[in-house]
């Protein structure tokens, strides 16, 4: 089985990397990875270039593209909007036009950003998106895109997460852990609520995609729900305790308002995960167990 990795240099491509399983559906896994790029064996890919987006997926021929990269500066992406539509609903139009001809199938990984946070029960699959921002509304179009090339025929799949955060890249985590250890006090929206999630479990989530070949709309995310403020005091009480921080900067709550953004977040995200737990047959840890884990694998 072939398969095709965007992304390959961001947090969760390199999760995917280290975890590709020998077989799927009792199939030997011919792994293709591509990022911006390119080197020691990853492929360059630059998402805004539609044509050497086809020409790729008609080159290789993939059994599934593991669609990964994103544009994920959600903030940044109100100021340059075109370059977040391009990568982010653009690039999964042209992997899914490529793929009708071929006969592969695509994994589409999405956001919470997707909805506009109102309603304070977690999200169905099923419920209608309606994003506050650039980002969102990007992710969203990329859904639209695969699902109307390819979701008649049950070949794509999208997998919405949220909050994602691992050992290495761009990321809550370590942004908190750089802060905590150079600071006195910082300020953490107390009035955001979601779902923290780890690559690592992500990761195993979408290779369980493609062994139970799902389509349709999924979500994953680690079990449990927290405002940004929760996972920072869990950073900062985990990394004290395993001595990944000699001292740590007091954490106070703030308020959405007290911290404006360029971007406007959902104030309640949280995904509903229990059909897609079903049907991969995975259980997620909690993010507390998720998030200890990832910390101890970081470098004392
Ligand atoms: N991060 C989150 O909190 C979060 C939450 C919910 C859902 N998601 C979704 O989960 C998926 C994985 O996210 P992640 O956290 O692994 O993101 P990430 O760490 O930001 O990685 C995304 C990768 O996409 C690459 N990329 C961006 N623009 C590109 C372009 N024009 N051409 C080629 N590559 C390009 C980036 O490369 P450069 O580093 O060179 O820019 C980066 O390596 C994405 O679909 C994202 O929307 C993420």
């Amino acid at each position: 089985m072939k398969v095709l990795i965007t992304g390959a240099a961001g947090q969760l491509g390199r999760a995917l990397r280290s975890s590709v399983p020998d077989a799927i559906g009792g199939e030997l896994v011919q792994l293709i990875t591509t990022a911006r790029q390119g080197g020691n064996g990853v492929r360059a890919l630059d998402l805004t270039d539609a044509a050497a987006c086809r020409d790729l997926v008609q080159e290789l021929r993939p059994d599934w593209v593991i669609n990964a990269a994103a544009y994920t500066a959600v903030d940044r992406a109100e100021s340059e909007p075109e370059l977040g539509w391009a990568v982010n609903a653009g690039a999964p139009a042209v992997f899914a036009e490529a793929l009708q001809g071929i006969g592969g199938r695509i994994l589409q990984l999405s956001t919470d950003f997707v909805f506009n946070g109102q309603q304070g029960t977690p999200y169905q699959p099923s419920q209608p998106v309606d994003p506050l921002g650039v980002y969102g509304a990007s992710k969203a179009a990329g859904e639209r895109a695969v699902l109307e090339k390819l979701g008649g025929e049950g070949r794509a799949v999208v997998l919405r997460t949220s909050w994602v955060y691992g050992p290495v890249g761009k990321n809550f985590l370590l942004t908190m852990l750089r802060l905590m250890g150079e600071r006195e006090q910082l300020g953490v929206v107390a009035d955001q609520v979601g779902c923290p999630t780890s690559t690592a479990g992500l990761a195993q989530a979408c290779w369980a995609v493609l062994e139970h070949a799902l389509a349709g709309v999924h979500h994953w995310s680690d079990a449990g729900a927290a405002s940004w403020y929760d996972f920072a005091m869990a950073i900062r009480e985990l990394a004290l305790a395993q001595g990944l921080l000699q001292r740590a900067a007091a954490v106070r709550p703030l308020t959405t308002a007290e911290y404006p953004t360029p971007a406007q977040r959902p104030s309640y995200s949280l995904l509903d995960c229990t059909a897609s737990r079903a049907r991969l047959q995975l259980e997620p840890r909690h993010w507390r167990e998720a998030l200890a884990a990832v910390l101890r694998e970081l470098p004392g």
